[in-house]
């Protein structure tokens, strides 16, 4: 059952099953290269099962990004991806073929509410504005519902469509840390970003007085 739903997805909590489906994007470099700042090898099915365990156990806010079915014909195909059709389809092909990525908060000091936003969009699904739909989703939950007073985040500086999603979603460039992640036999940047509380119902009266 979904926890929530945007335009075109379903928000829901973690599931043993997805396991499958975080070692397949955690092996994809197209979305690794830009979401993960370690080391970019193969990962294996019991390390992704203990760092996805802590990662994720840890978070304040978990979701699994799923596409509603209607829209199941805005996936792109990989050309060796297994593509099953009518019949032949399963609810763990269904599973499989909607899984979307993910998105999560962590706080370390609760004192300070402040939390960290994490998102990462499987490229099978990059262009179709869901990055911004989740983005939208997590930063409305985290302040009207979760009672936060600061969400940050840190993306390559390189990364020209995180950096326009975030920027769609209220989100201030705070500064750039130079020289933070080694990338393609270079150093690149790390953005900062920020959203306040009182910048969310600022920008939210804003939205409303334009419609
Ligand atoms: C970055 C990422 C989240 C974007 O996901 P997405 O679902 O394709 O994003 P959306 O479709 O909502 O929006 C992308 C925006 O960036 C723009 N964009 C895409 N590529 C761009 C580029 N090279 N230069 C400038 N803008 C770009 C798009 O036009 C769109 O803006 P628009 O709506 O004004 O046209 C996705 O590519 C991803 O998960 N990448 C790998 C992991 C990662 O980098 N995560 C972020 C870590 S900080």
């Amino acid at each position: 059952m979904a926890f929530a739903t945007t335009k075109h997805l379903k928000l829901r909590a973690l599931r043993d099953s997805d396991h499958e489906l975080f070692l397949t994007e955690l092996n994809d470099q197209r979305v690794m290269r830009t979401a993960f700042p370690g080391y970019i090898v193969p990962q294996g099915d019991k390390g992704v099962k203990e760092n996805s365990e802590k990662f994720f156990g840890s978070a304040l806010l978990m979701v699994v990004v799923e596409v509603k079915r209607e829209f199941a014909g805005l996936r792109k195909w990989d050309e060796e991806e297994e593509r099953k059709e009518g019949e032949e389809k399963k609810p763990a092909d269904w599973d499989r073929e909607l899984f979307a990525g993910f998105s999560a908060l962590h706080v370390q000091f609760p004192k300070n509410r402040e939390a960290t936003f994490g998102l990462s969009i499987l490229a099978q699904w990059w262009g179709n504005g869901f990055a911004t739909e989740v983005t939208d989703w997590v930063v409305q939950h985290a302040f009207e519902q979760l009672n936060l007073h600061r969400i940050s985040l840190g993306y390559f500086a390189s990364n020209a469509a995180a950096k326009r999603v975030y920027e769609k979603c209220g989100f201030i460039h705070e500064g750039l840390k130079r020289q933070t992640f080694w990338l393609d036999g270079g150093w690149v940047d790390e953005g900062i970003m920020g959203i306040l509380d009182e910048d969310y119902w600022a920008r939210k009266k804003q939205l409303t007085n334009k419609e």
